[in-house]
């Protein structure tokens, strides 16, 4: 979306498993001026798109859950020409990204505290520590133990995996029916994401009431800038599926300076040194709250919607900070928008479902941006209990917040799944 800086290349970039939000990475980097090597599994749910294959310089294929492995190919593409900057194309991925960087001395998150980022109970702890609030919580590695925990977090609580993503098996429970139940499908579920299994661990925490967001920003010569805040919109409970995201979010002053407080302090905490952030939070009885951070952009096409509200380009930011490149050298846009949306289907209790309306209606509207529906007629449509139970998508921008709710009602009521 930005304009570059395109020209000779004059540096090299590694980006582990692009994907999401990481993939918009290898675009950015070439408005750089940077070369893209990309490593990468490249088959099963790690295959890589092929709309991706045009922005990658040098592909080397391995088995990017190796992380030893990961780390000598890293290794030895640099010794081949040396690296600028090594970047986590998506979570799963920082650790690994930054024990490279650490290994080839060059920017990247402190390798002795990078666990912390990907452990939402050692992120608890940290966060604690540093006095901040962060929901009552207990860790637990089998069913033996819920009681126990539930009994110092109390009902209603949330249960969740300790080191996943895309609110998998993330669920409240207000009994200890509830509670059992949901730990023996998490327990259960032999389904690879990515290719890792759920092993078990697992968190209990306080259930925070009260609205969510998320908050995007980036580190960089010591730095701490936030760029948006978005409020999140999530499916019925006991799920936690997110169902739309706008930006910017509707705080008051006050709320706002405190999410970003709250946030910086938190990536301080976590010694979150250089790189994107996108942290997401409650504010419950008026006050922030960790639900957890990221050290990565955020994704569901939350960085397109900075940038439409914004004209920053978050990508390019995270290229430049883990390249050690002067910001200035970064182009900043004019926002297209004042706010900017995004409002996914579900098609619940319709699996497969043969035909879908109101599509061509929603695409002539001019606030519409892109409709997509990925899950096509016909095929199986997993559950509305964690992302893959999301079919499709709206992208829009508004002039207001309130059109921008007026707007993800026209779309509820007016997309039909039969
Ligand atoms: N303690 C809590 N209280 C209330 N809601 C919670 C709590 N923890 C998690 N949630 C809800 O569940 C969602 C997913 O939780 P979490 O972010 O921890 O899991 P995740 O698998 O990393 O999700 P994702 O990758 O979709 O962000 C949160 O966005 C929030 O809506
Ligand atoms: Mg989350």
């Amino acid at each position: 979306m930005t304009a570059g800086l395109r020209g000779a290349r004059t540096g090299r970039v590694l980006v582990v498993e692009p994907m999401s939000s990481g993939a918009a990475l290898l675009a950015a980097a070439h408005d750089l001026g940077l070369e893209t090597v990309v490593l990468s599994h490249d088959r099963d749910d790690r295959r890589l798109p092929d709309e991706l294959r045009k922005d990658i310089d040098t592909l080397v294929v391995l088995d990017t859950n190796d992380e030893a492995a990961l780390v000598e190919a890293a290794v030895e593409v640099a010794r081949e020409q040396p690296l600028s900057g090594v970047l986590p194309g998506f979570e799963f991925y920082v650790p690994a990204a930054a024990r490279v960087a650490a290994r080839l001395g060059l920017p990247g998150l402190p390798v002795e505290s990078v666990a912390a980022v990907r452990d939402k109970a050692l992120m608890r702890r940290r966060v604690e520590a540093a006095g901040l609030r962060v929901p009552r919580y207990a860790s637990l590695g089998s069913a033996a133990e819920l009681d126990g925990a539930a009994a110092v977090v109390g009902y209603p609580c949330v249960l969740k995996p300790t080191d996943s993503a895309g609110s998998i098996h993330v669920s409240r429970a207000d009994t200890p029916t509830e509670l059992h139940a949901a730990y023996r499908r998490l327990s259960e579920d032999r389904r690879l994401d990515l290719g890792r299994r759920l092993d078990g661990r697992a968190l209990l925490e306080e259930y925070l009431d009260g609205p969510e967001f998320s908050v995007e920003g980036y580190v960089a010569a010591g730095r701490v800038t936030v760029v948006a805040v978005t409020r999140k919109f999530l499916g019925p409970e006991p799920y936690f599926v997110e169902l739309g995201h706008v930006t910017q979010a509707d705080l008051a002053p006050a709320e706002r300076r405190a999410v970003e407080e709250y946030v910086a302090a938190v990536v301080a905490a976590l010694q979150v040194t250089v790189g994107p952030f996108h942290c997401e939070l409650r504010l419950s009885g008026g006050e922030p709250v960790l639900i957890e951070l990221g050290a990565r952009l955020g994704g569901d096409r939350i960085p397109d919607l900075v940038e439409i509200a914004t004209g920053v380009p978050l990508a390019h930011l995270a290229v430049a900070a883990h390249t050690g490149t002067d910001l200035r050298d970064v182009p900043s846009g004019a926002p297209r928008a004042k706010y900017a949306g995004i409002h996914f289907f579900t098609a619940p209790s319709r699996t497969p479902y043969g035909t879908v309306h109101g599509l061509d209606r929603l695409r002539a509207r001019p606030e519409v941006l892109e409709v997509e529906v990925e899950t096509a007629p016909g095929r199986p449509v997993p559950p509305a209990q964690d992302f893959r139970g999301r079919v499709g998508h709206v992208l829009y921008s508004t002039d207001s917040y309130a059109e921008a709710l007026e707007l993800r009602r026209t779309i509820d009521l007016g997309v039909t799944f039969e």
